[in-house]
């Protein structure tokens, strides 16, 4: 782990009408490292990856990349920035294959065609580097997928941009325990290979099992922001998840949301 962040979040606040959803959030995102983002149903995880990456507007705030602000206003922009997403609910369109999947509205073109030979190999090369080895054809459409095959084609139409920040909002919600492995090894390789990863989830086994770094939110407020060691133990991260606080670590005043 490098000490500076590669992409920063300072003093972000959301809100939707009259609903304050994030409050004063500061997040970190480092270099080869896997950060997870955990907290209760509606603490705010989802809102806050939407706010990284330009799909909401944000109130106050603001973001820097490899130490320099940025303005995104759309997932274009991130996307050039080398940010990608996996969004709880997909995204892959299930009547496409997997090459059209990877490839959807970035289609490689030679002479104004499609260049699917090089789509294909590309898709295969993505696979194979990601150890990706349960997919049979890159030609399966995505309905004929399992949900770990369609977790991680999605994580591969992540990394196949050369990213250098992939966000994983609960990639193994769905997942039986082999399919799990297998998407948190790939959590794992895609850290090891230098990325920054960001993994939301509510499974705390999995959180400590991959995860080097967790940030905690309670609605919708950062609790805590620490390193994971071999100390760390899932009570820790459960309580703080619940009430904001654990010991000494999280927010003053927890149960009220100051
Ligand atoms: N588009 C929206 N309009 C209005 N309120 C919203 C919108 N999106 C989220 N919220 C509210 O913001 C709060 C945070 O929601 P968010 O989806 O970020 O939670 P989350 O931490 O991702 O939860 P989960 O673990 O269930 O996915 C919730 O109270 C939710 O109702
Ligand atoms: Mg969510």
């Amino acid at each position: 782990m490098t000490d500076a962040p590669i992409l920063e979040a300072h003093g972000v606040n959301k809100s939707f009408g009259p609903v304050h959803v994030l409050h004063d959030v500061d997040f970190r995102v480092y270099p080869g490292t896997v950060t997870a983002l955990i907290g209760d149903n509606g603490a705010g995880k989802t809102t806050l990856i939407k706010c990284i990456t330009g799909i909401y507007p944000v109130d106050s705030g603001e973001f820097r990349f490899e130490g320099k602000p940025v303005h995104v206003s759309g997932p274009k922009d991130v996307a050039e920035l080398g940010i990608e997403v996996v969004y709880q609910d997909l995204a892959l369109c299930e009547n496409l294959d997997i090459v059209q999947n990877l490839f959807l509205g970035r289609e490689r073109l030679k002479y104004g065609l499609l260049d699917e030979p090089s789509m294909e190999q590309a898709a295969r090369d993505t696979l194979a580097s990601l150890s990706v080895r349960t997919v049979k054809s890159v030609r399966q459409k995505v309905s004929s997928l399992s949900g770990g095959q369609r977790q991680t084609v999605a994580i591969a139409k992540a990394v196949l941009w050369n990213s250098k920040v992939v966000l994983l909002d609960e990639p193994t919600a769905a997942l039986g325990v082999a399919q799990t492995k297998q998407v948190l090894d790939l959590v794992r390789r895609l850290a090891d290979a230098g990325l920054g990863v960001v993994l939301i989830s509510h499974n705390m086994n999995d959180v400590l099992q991959v995860s080097d770094r967790v940030c905690a939110m309670y609605l919708g407020r950062v609790a805590a922001d620490v390193p994971i060691t071999s100390d760390t133990r899932r009570e820790f991260l459960v309580e703080l998840i619940t009430a904001g606080r654990s010991g000494d670590v999280g927010l003053l005043n927890a149960a009220e949301g100051v």
